[in-house]
Formats: C-alpha cells, structure tokens, sequence
C-alpha cells in the first residue's frame, strides 16, 4: 500500500522549510576564522568575518545570489567562466550587512548601484579577473560612488585602460587602493585615475608590463589642462616593476617617500632613480639579471636613505669593507644568490659587517660561498646584529666562530653543515631561537650547544642524528626541541631513546617536544619520575613508536599529543590510553598497518580535537564504542579512514562536538540516527562522499538541506552538489544518481514509516529549538493549524466565523497600489462590502507582528499576496506566504489567491520554491498593464472574493 498524502507530514514539512536555508553553490559559515580544511581557502584565510558565504561555480551572478541569507557580512564568489555578462553592484544591495566582497571572474561590463541606498557598509572590495589575464570590462565614471564605507580596494588583472579616467572617484574614504597587473605600459594609466581620490594613503601598483617610466600629465583625463597627479596624504606606496629599461626625469616627481620599489635593476636605473622625484625608498628589491657591483648599490642607499635591501642575484656576490661605506645607514640586508647559471664562487668578506654599524638582520642565501670568518679579524664585538640567517656551503662550525655577536638573538643555518665542534656558539649569551634544520648534523656532544643559556627553542628537524646522551642537560631556558630524523647505526633494530637520558631535568620545563626517526622503529623511555611543570606538545615519528615505562607522570602533563607511527604501543596495548590529560589527539597511521585495539580512545575523556588519519575501524574488534565518553570533544576528522556506517551508537556521546570532517575511503551508510546526539553541531564536511544506494542513506539529502543548525558541506574535487551525488548501488557495479535512486526505491509504507519517525524526531528536536529561540512565535500558526485540521476532521460547521472577507500580504513598497487602487476597487464595490484586513491599518498595535500575521490570516476568509519584485524581497512577505500555504495545505479549500503586480522572470521565480509551486497549481490574476482591462481585473478578483451567498 503506497500512503498518499497526510496532514501530519505536510505540517512537518512545513515547520522544516520554515526554517532554513540552504544554497546549493555556496557554503555558508559563522565565523570561518577557527576554520581550517574549509574548500574556500582564498576567502576563509583572508579577510573573512561574521556570517560568510563563499560561493563557487557561479553562472548568473544575478541569478545564483539568490536564496542567500540577507544579513551575510562577506561574500566570496568564483565565476566559472572567464566571459561573464555585465555585473551590477546593485546585485548586492539586498545584503545589508555586507562588508566585505570578493568577487573571482571578468565581466563585459561592471554597474555602480542603482539607488541611493547602494551598499551602506561595504569597506572592503576585490576584484580579481584572475583567469582571464587582462579582463577587457568597462567601469564607467563613478562606479564605485555610491560605496560610501569602502576603505580597500584591490583590483587584479582587469585592463585599467578599459575603465573611465574617472572610475574611482567620488569614494568618499577610500584609504588603500592596489592595482594588481593591469596590463597597462604606461604608469600614468594608474595614478591619473587615483589623483583625485584625495583620501587614499596607502598605494600598491604591480605592473610588469610598464618598460619606461615617463613623467605623467594625465592626458588620458582628455582636460586641457595638463594637470601632474599629487598624492599629499599619501603614506605607503609600493611600486613593484618587471624590466624597466629607462627612467625619466621627474618620473616619479608625484611620491616623495616610497616603502617599496621592486625593478630589476641595471646600472642605468641606479643612476636615473635618484632624479625620479623620490626622495625616500623603506626597501629596494632587486630582481636580479645583470651584474651589480656593491657599491653603487650602496650609492643609492645612500642617496634615498634606504633602509632594507633585498638583493637577488645570478652573479657571484663579492662583498667586503671596501664595497660598503655608504650603505651604513641600512638596517636589514638580504641577499640571494641562484648560482644555476653562473657557478663561479662568491667572495664575501665577512668584515663588512663590522662597517654596517645598524645592521640588525643579515640573510645571505649563496650556496657556493665557503668562508665565514666573522669575528676573527673583530676587535670590537658586534653589537648591532640580532638576527642572522645563513645558507651557505659550509659544513663545519669552528669553536668561537659566532663569539662576536653579542647581541645575536636569532641564528639559523640551512645546508650541509656536518660537524659542529664543541663551544661552536660560545659568547651568544642572549640568543634564544636556533635553527639548524635541515642539516648534515649526526653528532651532538656534550658541549656543543655550551653557553646558551638563553636559548628557548632549538630545531635539529631533518639531520640525521644519531642518539645522543645528555646532549642537552645543560640548556637551562630550553623549552621547545625538535629532533628528527633520528637514526642509529642500521645493526640496531630500533631507536632506542631514554629522555632523562637526554635532557636530564631539563625534561620538567619543555612545552614543546618533537621526535622523529628516519621511519625506523623508534622505542621511548621515561627513564624516571619526572613530572613536566608545562602544558606539553609531544609529537612523536616514526615507523611505530612504543614506550617502556608508560605509567609514568610524565605523560600526564601532555596536552598536545601528534604520532605518526603505523602503531603506538605500551608493550602490546594502544599507548594512546596512558595520555590522560591529552586535550589533542592527531594520530597517522597506515591503512595497511596490522591492526590492534584502538578502542581505549574512549578513555581520553579530556579530548577536545581528535584527528584520525589512516585507521581502518572496520577492522577495530569495537568500533562502536570507540568515542564514547568524549563529552568534551568538539572537533572530530576522520581523514582517509574506513568506516562501515555513521550512525548514533557511534556518536551517542558527542554533545559538544561542533564539527565534524569525514573523508572517508571506503563506501559506506550514514544513518538517520547519527545526528541524534549530535546537539552542537554546526558544520558537517563530507569530503569525497561515497555512499550506498540505500534507502537507509536517503534522509540525509532532505537532511542536509533543510537543517539550518547543520552547515552540510560536500567537497570534492569535482563539482558535486547533491543533486548529483551518485551511489554505489548492491551489485558493485552501477552507480545510480542518488536523489533519483531515493525517488524511486524508498517511498514503501516501512520506508515511509521510518521516515516518519525520523521526521518527527526532527519535529521534536525542532519544536525544542523553536520554543527556546522564537519564545514561541511559531506556536500560534501551529495550533491555528491544529485547530483547522481539527475542525476540518470533524466536519465543524466552519463559516460565519470570519472577521475579514480577505487578509492583503503585501510590500509596503507596494502600498501606494494599494492605497489607490485595490481599497476603492474591492472595499466600495458591493453589496456585498468586501472587509480587507491590512498590516498597516488592522494590525493591533503592541501585540507581536508575528502573532498579528497569524491571527489575521485566521480570522480572514481568503488570503490575497500581491506578488511584486519588492514582495519577493521582503522577509514579512515570504513568511506570510509561508503561513498562507501551510493553511492552505491543511484546509484545502480555495483560500489564496495571487496577483502578480509585475511581470516577475520565471528565473527569479524558481529560487522561491514555495511560490513556483503556486503558480504552477493555482490560478494567480496579472495585473493588467493596459487600463481598459482594469475594470474586468476588479470583476474577477470580486467575484473571487465574495463571501458565499448562502451567508
Ligand atoms: C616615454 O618616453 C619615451 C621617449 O620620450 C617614449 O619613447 C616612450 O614611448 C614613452 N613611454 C610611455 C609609456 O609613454
Ligand atoms: C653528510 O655527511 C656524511 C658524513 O657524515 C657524508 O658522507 C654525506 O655525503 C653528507 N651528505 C651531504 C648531503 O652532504
Ligand atoms: C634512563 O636514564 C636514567 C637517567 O640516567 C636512568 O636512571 C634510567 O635507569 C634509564 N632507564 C633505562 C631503562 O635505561
Ligand atoms: C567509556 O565507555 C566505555 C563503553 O561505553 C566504557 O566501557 C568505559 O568504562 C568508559 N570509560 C571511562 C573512562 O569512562
Ligand atoms: C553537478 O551539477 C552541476 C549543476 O547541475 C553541474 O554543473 C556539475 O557539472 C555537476 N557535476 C558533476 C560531477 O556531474
């Protein structure tokens, strides 16, 4: 027996629809910040804030904005194709709210908004043409006026010069402006189209393609006057060029102070830059290309006070004292050498550091340097340097050789360095970060690391050290060590460690401890009692990782717990259990790893964010239970793991979880019952979904479209939406679309039973939410709906109790209309008199709007919308509708009429479902554009509209 309609269902569905929404091209996020593995990197990472629509696969930006919430505050759209149609502002105008906007795609032509409202508190636009190259799109003159909020404007990759000479101006506070590739040869272009925004301070341009740099009079504003662009507020500007061949004059007569110029630089342009105008550069970067001698670099520094060099270079570096007497004003030097082409060796002479008296931060990059003599020739120490970084071809540090640098805070050396001999950083009192990863280093004795007393964070990540003992006992302010990847001598089957071996009581104090060997088994012992007085991060590497004495209290002060290891043992148990306090759990394991008992996890009551890679929890002898007890857990991510089903028994206690990521490698069932327990969850990844073609799977589509708590999010590396999920159906071999799979084999009784139950689960779990969100404003409806069906049921004689023959749902913007036209034609056209009841006249004042809705609704005959543009909009309106329909649903007589006041595109429509369905059943009544049809309009309605005779 097939169930054909019933009333319980349809009062369900509606309370579902009420509340929710649901867009099938964007994800929707409340406060994205705290929200890592999202798909919409570009726009969560960036400037995101608030409620936060990121949208994908945009075809009709027009078009797919629809059915997004009103109240958004950022709004990140991707085109999918390069050639879009025009755009308008005004599209946006609906969001209120609306802040910040980034939009990916080029356009034939961009529209400043329409009315006066515009977008009241945008302050942070992007446009990034960024597929297209150089975006052809026409912005005509004042586009951006009517903004008034906009503070940053970022445009990349648009011609500039298919935009009006006057595109920008008119925007009231408009402070930060970067134009990003703008194909444009000619740096005039861009700043004659900035030169009256007088508000700007902050300037970014990057433009490759600009060969010579010329002085600028603004023909392009085609005035007559000849007018030179002035920037006075002007407090950042960055010039980023590619190959500039020739610098006029006077150029750059327009900036005074640049915080970045960006060329590569030629002999030439050392010469003309000093007569461009600019009379200060923060930072010069050179780009590399052709041989540069030091000293006239050092000219230049000197000439425009610059402050930082960043310096690239094919050619060898020669460097010494002689080169650099006019560079002392320098405070940061960064050299980089890519020696690909020209491998001949560099010759640096370390002693012009001791000429650069302000130098705080050194970074030579130059793998065919050999030398690093610092603080042999010194007499005086060199007080001046605090941060150095070195990659050079060296692979031995001498004892003293950084004795010197008394003042040095940071040092870090990447490459092949292979032996560090004992008191190597003697004299480094002050230095606290040291970073020799990625290294050579197998040794560490006892006195290498001697004289660090400051040290706090030591990097030995990437050497292949062989176990040491005691190597570091005596770094008394150490609190974060990186070791790894840790080898041994290949007879020895494991790594064998003893920490109090190592770090002796050191081991107390560390906050931070990361151990990896080179894949190899790895085998950790305590060694003693030692308590750590820290919240600790323990991060652990290797092909398996096992602990002998795992009852120590040592592990009680880990918060933070990372292992990578295919197993992680105490003797032949999961060690995962002895970590009591752990508040983070990440753990890597291998799909083929021999598996063993994981279920202790759900002893690790503390949990706050478990993340498992490669399990295999089919293979788990109780995966059911394996996360009970985590009350506390709020993030939960199952990356490449295999599961048989998502269902409650699983997450039966997982009251505080908030979000949940599944990438999952095998096909599997979600069932109706996993959400159940799940009461604070707001966001639901599913990566890669793979499911079942079962009916047991077929809530969840209905599910995750209607549930507003619940962000349901599908990513893949496809476009999927879930109208197009497929599933994997018995024989192994078809793969049916899933929504028509659920339609066609899932409507039988016992199907629709349990769907039923599932429903009113939801009804409850929803009239719970209501109760305590809405302090009851959708009670009313629902017992006015109760009461019909009621009365309907047993066939109550229902007329006479009418005070209204008709309840108009409008827009106030349609007022006027009202007013004018329907209140004469409908109220004084009898007998009989129609009683029209209207929000703005028969409303009781004071009582709750929602109520007053309701109970007019109920109290009126026939229920009228006037369908417009603005009624479409409006957010009383739709509710109105919604309540119309449900009475509509529940009573089954012909009490709603539509008029549509407009001619409204069948486009548009489709985004409001509800109404689509209406006018696709219902008859509905146009409004006729020519007056002689009026008066047969009003005949119709009328008759529509009369109470029935017989009263
Ligand atoms: C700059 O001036 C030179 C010579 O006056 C001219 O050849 C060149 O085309 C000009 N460049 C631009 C971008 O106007
Ligand atoms: C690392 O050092 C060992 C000797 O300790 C040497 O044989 C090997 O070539 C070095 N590796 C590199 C990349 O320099
Ligand atoms: C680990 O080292 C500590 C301190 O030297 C020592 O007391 C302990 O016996 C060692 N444990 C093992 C199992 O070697
Ligand atoms: C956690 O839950 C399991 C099964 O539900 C139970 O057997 C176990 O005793 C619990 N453990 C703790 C520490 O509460
Ligand atoms: C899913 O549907 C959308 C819209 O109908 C379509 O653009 C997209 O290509 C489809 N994706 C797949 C993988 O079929």
């Amino acid at each position: 027996m097939r169930v054909v309609s019933s009333k319980p269902v349809l009062l369900l569905l509606w309370i579902q629809s009420v509340y929710g929404w649901m867009h099938s091209k964007c994800n929707i996020y409340d406060n994205p910040e705290n929200i890592e593995d999202m798909p919409d990197s570009d726009c969560l990472q960036g400037y995101s804030k608030g409620l936060t629509a990121s949208c994908q696969y945009f075809t009709d930006i027009e078009e797919d904005l629809h059915g997004l919430p009103q109240n958004i505050n950022t709004l990140c759209i991707s085109m999918t194709t390069d050639k879009n149609g025009i755009m308008s502002l005004d599209f946006f105008s609906q969001f209120h709210d609306l802040e910040y906007l980034y939009i990916n795609g080029c356009f034939s032509q961009i529209l400043p908004t329409g009315n006066s409202q515009g977008l009241p508190n945008l302050h942070y636009m992007e446009l990034s043409g960024q597929y297209a190259g150089c975006c052809d799109c026409h912005i005509g003159p004042h586009t951006f006026r009517d903004v008034v909020k906009l503070s940053k404007l970022i445009i990349s990759d648009f011609r500039l010069s298919a935009m009006a000479p006057d595109v920008f101006n008119g925007i009231p506070h408009l402070l930060t402006v970067s134009i990003g590739n703008s194909c444009v040869k000619d740096l005039s272009e861009i700043l004659c189209r900035l030169m009256y925004v007088k508000s700007l301070t902050n300037l970014v341009v990057e433009a490759q393609e600009i060969q010579t740099l010329n002085q600028s009079n603004c023909p392009i504003l085609n005035t007559n006057e000849s007018m030179t662009p002035v920037f006075n507020n002007l407090m950042r500007c960055s010039l980023k060029f590619g190959k500039i061949t020739h610098i006029e004059e006077g150029a750059l007569d327009c900036f005074k102070n640049l915080e970045l110029f960006e060329s590569y630089l030629n002999k030439e342009l050392l010469l003309q830059l000093p007569l461009s105008g600019i009379k200060q550069i923060h930072l010069l970067r050179n780009l590399g290309s052709e041989h540069i001698d030091f000293k006239s670099i050092c000219n230049l520094v000197f000439l425009l006070s610059i402050k930082r060099i960043d310096f690239n270079t094919n050619y060898p570096i020669s460097l010494s004292m002689y080169h650099v007497d006019l560079c002392v004003g320098l405070e940061s030097i960064v050299l980089t050498r890519d020696y690909t082409f020209y491998p001949s060796i560099s010759q640096i002479k370390w002693n012009f550091i001791s000429t650069l008296k302000n130098v705080a931060y050194l970074s030579v990059y130059d793998r065919t340097e050999n030398s690093l003599d610092l603080c042999s020739f010194q007499k005086q120490p060199i007080t001046w340097l605090n941060k150095l970084v070195l990659y050079l071809n060296i692979n031995i540090f001498f004892s003293n050789q950084f004795s010197c640098l008394v003042n040095l805070l940071d040092l870090k050396y990447k490459s092949k360095l292979s032996n560090i001999e004992d008191f190597a950083f003697l004299g480094l009192r002050l230095l606290e970060y040291l970073d020799l990863s990625n290294n050579n280093i197998t040794h560490i004795h006892a006195n290498t690391f001697y004289g660090l007393y400051s040290l706090t964070w030591l990097d030995l990540r990437e050497n292949p050290l062989i176990h040491n003992t005691e190597s570091f006992t005596h770094l008394t302010s150490l609190r974060e060590v990186f070791l790894g990847k840790l080898n041994s001598p290949l007879r020895e089957p494991v790594i064998k460690l003893n920490l109090t071996l190592i770090f002796g009581d050191i081991l107390s104090q560390l906050t931070h401890l990361y151990i990896t060997s080179s894949m190899r088994p790895m085998y950790l012992i305590i060694g003693s009692n030692i308590e750590s007085k820290q919240n600790m991060s323990l991060i652990l590497k290797g092909q398996t990782v096992s602990f002998e004495d795992c009852e120590r209290p040592f592990f009680k002060s880990v918060i933070h717990l990372d292992v990578d290891a295919e197993e992680f043992l105490c003797g032949s148990e999961f060690m995962g259990k002895y970590f009591k306090s752990v508040e983070t759990f990440v753990y890597r394991s291998k799909l083929s790893a021999k598996s063993y008992d994981m279920t202790t996890i759900n002893q690790l009551i503390q949990l706050q964010k478990l993340t498992l890679y490669s399990v295999d929890l089919i293979q788990q002898p109780s995966a059911d239970i394996i996360f009970h007890n985590l009350t506390k857990l709020e993030v939960l991510k199952l990356l490449d793991c295999k599961i048989y089903s998502m269902e409650g028994s699983l997450t039966k206690d997982l009251k505080s979880l908030k979000r949940l990521h599944l990438r999952i490698k095998n096909i599997y069932n979600v069932l109706y019952s996993f959400p159940e327990s799940l009461s604070g969850l707001k966001y639901l990844l599913f990566n890669e979904l793979h499911l079942f073609c079962s009916c047991d799977n077929a809530w969840l589509i209905a599910w995750a479209k209607r549930n507003r708590q619940v962000e349901v999010i599908l990513i893949s590396i496809r476009y999927i939406i879930w109208d197009n999920l497929t599933c994997l159906s018995d024989n192994g071999i078809d793969t049916p679309n899933f929504v028509k799979y659920t339609e066609a084999n899932c409507t039988t009784e016992i199907d629709f039973i349990l769907f039923t139950v599932t429903g009113l689960g939801v009804l409850f779990f929803m009239l719970v939410v209501f109760l305590h969100n809405l302090s009851g404003h959708y009670l009313l409806p629902l017992y006015h709906i109760t009461l019909g069906w009621l009365s309907e049921a047993m066939r109550s004689n229902t007329r006479g109790r009418y005070d209204y023959d008709t309840f108009v749902s409008y827009s106030g913007k349609d007022e006027l209309w009202v007013v004018e036209e329907l209140l004469p034609n409908l109220e004084q056209r009898g007998p009989p008199f129609l009683n029209l009841c209207l929000h703005s006249r028969d409303f009781q004042l004071g009582k709750d709007i929602v109520e007053n809705i309701t109970d007019s609704l109920y109290r009126s005959r026939h229920t009228l919308c006037l369908v417009s543009r603005h009624y479409l909009h409006s957010n009383w309106c739709s509710l109105e509708l919604k309540l119309a329909t449900a009475r509509l649903q529940v009573e089954q007589r012909d009490i709603l009429l539509l008029v549509f006041l407009e001619k409204i595109p069948p486009r548009w429509l489709s985004a409001h479902h509800r109404l689509a369905r209406l006018v696709k059943t219902r008859t509905y009544l146009d409004w006729p554009q020519d007056p002689h049809q009026h008066q047969a309009f009003w005949d119709r309605l009328w008759e529509k509209l009369k109470p029935p005779t017989d009263v």
